[in-house]
């Protein structure tokens, strides 16, 4: 039995900053950052907006969508690297909000590949029998790990949450392959250290910036771009397809250097990569449901499409779903 994709939704909160917004924070440009990163505004959750708030916007959308009530799910779970608190999972009180009384909840931390992992745990549960119904969501605040004086990744990230719903399959449509990449020895290439059991929250955590996000730009930009062909070129092995039967990519949107790097490795056309990170920017674990909501939303992305996921982020982490959609 395979799972499927039975409803998407997001949500990207009101606030919008631009590059030249970003100007008046820290020595940076407008065009810098274009060049660089192809990210042009990102958008930031309002103080009284939590990442819970942002799942449960993007869910309700994506329950509407799948034509089912909160009641009937069985599984939430919520891919975060900013949870609402250390516990309970941001997870629980999205099921709280979302009165889904029946569903079990937790939360899966990989990072921007989380929706990626996330889906792949809840396609388990489908495929085993187990569950007729789970919402996946990545849903990130990122501007709450930010270091707003760190021009090389203040620029980069933006907040968001993008949801989905699985369901058994009873076509040939469905989660067609997963594959999860981890390299553990690369942990530090993107971090936040400080505030953790490792290093808990100090006055020298708070002074340095430690419990906001450090990158190794340039490192993390090199990997990211090798293994993001070599597990596309996995997935459509392992399926016995080549580039050219896949309709759209949906990749995680760190920056459109990558993702052309990758769209001309795989000799796929620019056009069939979904990109929206000039609007907002990276936003970890959202990205991929948000960009892929909006592609089925305004009709690019079809019933039937071979979709093909990209996911890169910390952990190192990086995974591919191949999806006939
Ligand atoms: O979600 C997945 C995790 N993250 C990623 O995938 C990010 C991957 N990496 C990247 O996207 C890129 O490495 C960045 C966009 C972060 C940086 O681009 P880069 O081309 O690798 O630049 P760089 O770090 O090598 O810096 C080049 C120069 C430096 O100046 P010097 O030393 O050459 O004088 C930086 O100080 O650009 C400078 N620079 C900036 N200048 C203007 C760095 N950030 C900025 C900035 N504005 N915001």
């Amino acid at each position: 039995m395979k799972a499927q994709i039975i409803g998407t939704g997001s949500y990207i909160p009101e606030m919008i900053m631009s590059n030249h917004d970003l100007e008046k924070k820290v020595q940076t440009n407008d065009q810098w950052i274009v060049e660089r990163t192809g990210i042009r505004e990102r958008r930031i959750a309002a103080s009284d907006e939590s990442t819970s708030d942002l799942a449960v916007k993007a869910a309700r959308k994506a329950i509407e969508a799948a034509g089912i009530g909160p009641d009937q799910i069985d599984f939430i779970i919520v891919a975060t690297s900013m949870p609402d608190m250390f516990f309970p999972s941001t997870a629980c009180i999205v099921q709280d909000k979302l009165k889904a009384t029946r569903a079990a909840a937790f939360d899966l931390s990989a990072a921007c590949s989380g929706f990626v992992y996330a889906l792949s745990v809840g396609e388990q549960f489908v495929r085993s029998g187990g569950s007729q119904y789970v919402l996946v969501i990545g849903a990130e605040t990122m501007s709450r790990l930010t270091d707003w004086t760190d021009r090389s990744t203040c620029i980069l990230f933006g907040d968001g949450a993008g949801a989905a719903v699985l369901a058994p399959s009873d076509s040939e449509n469905g989660i067609l392959s997963v594959h999860l990449h981890t390299d553990g020895k690369l942990w530090d290439l993107i971090c936040v250290p400080g505030g953790g059991s490792a290093m808990p929250v100090s006055e020298k955590v708070l002074a340095e910036h430690l419990n906001t996000i450090q990158m190794k730009g340039s490192e993390t930009f090199r990997v990211a771009v090798r293994n993001l062909e070599e597990v596309a070129r996995e997935a459509l092995q392992s399926n016995g397809l080549s580039t050219s039967d896949v309709d759209f990519i949906v990749p995680h949107q760190a920056n459109i250097r990558i993702l052309n790097a990758v769209a001309s490795r795989l000799d796929i056309p620019k056009e069939k990569m979904v990109v929206n990170l000039d609007r907002y920017g990276n936003t970890s674990a959202a990205s991929i449901p948000v960009a892929l909501d909006e592609a089925v939303l305004d009709g690019r992305i079809k019933k039937g499409n071979i979709i093909l996921f990209l996911a890169f982020g910390g952990g190192l982490t990086w995974a591919s779903a191949l999806v006939r959609y």
